[in-house]
């Protein structure tokens, strides 16, 4: 099995969290994968992110500036982007245009049909195309999906309660936060809802399977002043959203969150099923349910869902184990890279495709979408693109 040679493409925040996957990897199995390239539009990050590869890995990467001048130098077999929301499409389709394999973060693409895109073009050429989706991964979510899908302690899902209300006073002028990519939807297609939110719909799908349909409000109740080059500029994203989210299934999700409203600060996070319930004691409305996620049983004694682990391994064989914690990986950033590198080195295919990526942002996507209508709307409607109100200046203004 030859090492699959890799190109990292945007080495800002979250490639960071790669790398140290990466690193893990290459602890473990140094022949799988090798970093041979970063890339990103402000080398100097490219060059320190290629140093920080050294110190692990022995040999440095290529360092280079475009896209273009990295895949024309033609060392790379695997492309692990993490660009900007605006920079997903373009970078995947340049990638799988030579032939290169591809992992794009979340929420993999701007719109629902910049991921179509990608995704023809990959079936096209027959490349792989996967979505960077660490959450999923984790042990705790893995002991739910046990829960709820196959140990049947709790039964069948009926539904969540994902809300959070807090209050986070204007900023000073002069103490505005720094204006980045995220505040403009041109370049991050919005806030909350596609953002973290992309995360929580895959889990939300994984846990409970495919939605029917949102009603979704999206707002922004007051401005949210920046500095950008010692100028005022305001954040676009959204400071107030709720949706309740229908399941194919019957079950129903209220998932709301706000930072705008003052006087009285609260959080729940609570999952339901026949027989009990999964309360998360962590007020993470996106990433959960985490470890210390107590499930909780009229008559029983409460048990964390970390607890609850060992239990859930036990039930895998060898197989089913490796697959899902190789080498007792239990961080989702190094899982997925795992994941990744190992598809495109054996050529089977990864867990979290683009076409599951895909299903998990429309869901983000319909809610932003019944907000501008207005309407309930079903995910089969964006995903065909029937319903494109929300989206239709982004894919007009980008070309897609
Ligand atoms: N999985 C998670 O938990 C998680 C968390 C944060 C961000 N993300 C995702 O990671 C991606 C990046 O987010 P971030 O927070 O790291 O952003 P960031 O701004 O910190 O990093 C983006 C990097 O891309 C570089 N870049 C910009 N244009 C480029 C180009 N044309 N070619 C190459 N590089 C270019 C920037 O210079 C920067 O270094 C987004 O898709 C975001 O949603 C995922």
């Amino acid at each position: 099995m030859a090492r699959v040679q890799v190109g990292v493409v945007g080495c800002g925040g979250i490639a960071g969290a790669h790398l140290r996957g990466w690193k893990a990897i290459h602890e473990k199995e140094p022949d799988l994968a090798e970093i041979v390239a970063t890339c990103d539009a402000y080398r100097p990050a490219a060059e320190r992110y290629a140093d920080q590869v050294a110190e692990y890995q022995g040999s440095r990467p290529q360092v280079y500036g475009s896209v273009a001048e990295m895949l024309g130098a033609g060392l790379v077999r695997a492309a692990d982007v993490c660009t900007p929301h605006y920079l997903h499409h373009r970078v995947a389709l340049e990638c799988i245009g030579a032939g290169v394999a591809v992992q794009v973060e979340k929420p993999s693409g701007l719109t629902v049909k910049a991921t179509k895109r990608m995704i023809e073009a990959a079936s096209k050429a027959d490349v792989l195309l996967a979505t960077a989706e660490n959450v999923r991964r984790g042990p705790s979510q893995r002991t739910a999906w046990w829960l709820l899908n196959e140990s049947h302690l709790l039964g069948r899902a009926r539904g969540f309660f994902m809300q959070q209300v807090r209050y986070e006073p204007p900023a000073e002028p002069q103490k505005a936060p720094r204006w980045h990519w995220r505040a403009d939807r041109t370049l991050s297609a919005g806030g909350w809802v596609v953002d973290s939110g992309a995360h929580y719909m895959d889990t939300i799908r994984y846990l409970y399977g495919d939605v029917h349909s949102v009603y979704g409000r999206v707002e922004q109740l007051r401005p949210h002043p920046m500095q950008k080059h010692g100028l005022r500029a305001f954040d676009e994203q959204e400071d107030y959203f709720t949706a309740t989210i229908n399941f194919e299934s019957g079950a129903i999700g209220q998932w709301s969150r706000t930072s705008v409203f003052p006087g009285h600060d609260w959080v729940q996070c609570a999952i339901y099923a026949d027989k009990g319930a999964i309360v998360d004691p962590s007020g993470d409305i996106f990433h959960g349910p985490h470890g210390k996620a107590e499930v909780r049983q009229p008559g029983e004694p409460t048990r964390s869902l970390q607890d609850l682990f060992p239990a859930f391994l036990e039930t895998l064989n060898v197989e089913q184990r490796k697959r899902l914690f190789p080498y007792d990986f239990s961080d989702g950033f190094t899982l997925e890279c795992y994941d990744f590198a190992s598809a495109v080195a054996t050529g089977r295919d990864v867990e979290v495709s683009a076409e599951v990526g895909l299903k998990a942002k429309a869901i983000a996507f319909a809610i932003y979408e019944s907000a501008a209508t207005g309407q309930a709307v079903t995910v089969d409607d964006v995903l065909t693109g029937k319903v494109e109100v929300y989206q239709r200046w982004l894919n007009e203004k980008w070309g897609i």
